[in-house]
């Protein structure tokens, strides 16, 4: 997609055709920042400080910090250690790292490493793919509801961000969006603020502007009000991972949104490349595992001030504690479907299996 006019992905091989090179997304969207990734141990700190974040970009960028480890003489073995303790919930990082093993276990010496990038830029060209189709499939919702309706935009509410940077492009539940908008649909995005590191005011709202894509950032507590009232035509959001049963972790407080969507009847559809599907996990509520991150993303809040410096702000009692779930699971009967790669399906095992057969 499109940064002031010029076309990005959200991870790439350098020109030199060794380093790699993200947005730092912790800057934006004040700061248009690029940082070069030369270590294994800068690729595991970036998905730890979330300067990459977003399921599908996780596993691309450990990708690449696999070839990074290995070109500068790290052992397979160790940068997988390293990798998997950085984020534990989406499930992308582990199949990222899982099919790179697959490919590399075998090679040795300049061998591997040249495997190890073309794996790497694999796992990127496909993403873009994949994005691209799951845009196609969750088109024809919206385009759907446009012709029912009588006036007015589509309005589609969405939480976090699962955009064109939170994938290496297009995004996930974006992607159907920017292909409506494309295509000349009235569409308009509530956007979730996104309690606590704001990916939806910071970093959906940016891309949406990039774009030139009518939208509204509320309040987190906002989305059942405005259901409540027929403000919301349809809910899209994205998944860290998808259990086998159709059951949905995302960020912190999607679960609400598809409680308040099942109460007013707005559909609730959840976007996903099916590298994102834990086949092995059969109850999400269950057993997907929930990221505790550092109390400090609570009682803090980071912004720009007025002199155009970024900073952290403490918002809270000083000595009070705080939890910091980052994800929440949004069981299946509360999700209207699925948009894939592969198509739409029911969030269920059989609807799961009718898209995949081979996993079944
Ligand atoms: O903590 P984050 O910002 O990595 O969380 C991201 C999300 O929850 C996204 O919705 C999810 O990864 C899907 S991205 C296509």
């Amino acid at each position: 997609m499109e940064v002031n006019g010029t076309a990005y992905r959200s991870i790439w091989l350098s020109n030199d055709g060794w380093a790699a090179k993200i947005i730092d997304q912790t800057k934006l969207p004040h700061l248009f920042e690029i940082v070069r990734l030369e270590t294994l141990e800068q690729a595991a700190i970036a998905i730890e400080i979330m300067q990459v974040r977003g399921a599908p970009l996780i596993g691309a960028t450990a990708a690449y910090g696999i070839a990074l480890a290995l070109k500068s003489g790290v052992p397979l073995s160790q940068a997988e250690k390293r990798l998997r303790t950085t984020r534990p919930t989406a499930i992308n990082l582990h199949w990222a790292i899982d099919l790179a093993l697959s490919e590399l276990s075998s090679l040795s010496g300049e061998d591997q490493i040249t495997r190890a990038y073309q794996v790497a830029a694999k796992i990127c060209d496909d993403d873009v793919e994949t994005n691209r189709s799951i845009g196609e499939h969750g088109l024809s919702l919206i385009e759907d509801i446009a012709s029912a309706k009588k006036a007015g935009p589509v309005n589609i509410l969405t939480h976090c961000n699962a955009g064109w940077i939170a994938t290496v492009d297009y995004g996930t539940a974006l992607s159907p969006i920017y292909q409506a908008f494309d295509k000349g649909i009235d569409v308009h995005v509530w956007v979730d603020e996104t309690r606590p590191r704001n990916q939806g005011a910071a970093l959906t709202a940016w891309e949406l502007s990039q774009h030139g894509v009518p939208h509204t950032i509320v309040c987190d507590n906002t989305g059942g009000h405005l259901m409540q009232h027929g403000m919301v035509d349809i809910c899209i959001t994205g998944t860290d991972r998808t259990a086998a049963n159709g059951d949905v972790a995302n960020k912190i407080g999607t679960y609400l949104k598809a409680l308040a969507a099942k109460d007013n009847g707005v559909p609730f559809y959840v976007a996903l490349p099916s590298t994102t599907i834990d086949w092995m996990i059969k109850d999400g509520v269950r057993d997907i595992p929930i990221e505790l991150r550092d109390e400090h993303e609570v009682t803090h809040v980071e912004g720009r001030l007025a002199d155009g410096r970024l900073a952290a702000v403490q918002v809270a009692a000083s000595g009070s504690p705080a939890a910091n779930y980052a994800f929440d699971v949004t069981p299946a009967r509360l999700v209207s479907g699925l948009i894939t790669e592969r198509g739409i399906c029911d969030a269920s095992t059989d609807g799961l299996a009718s898209l995949f057969p081979e996993k079944s």
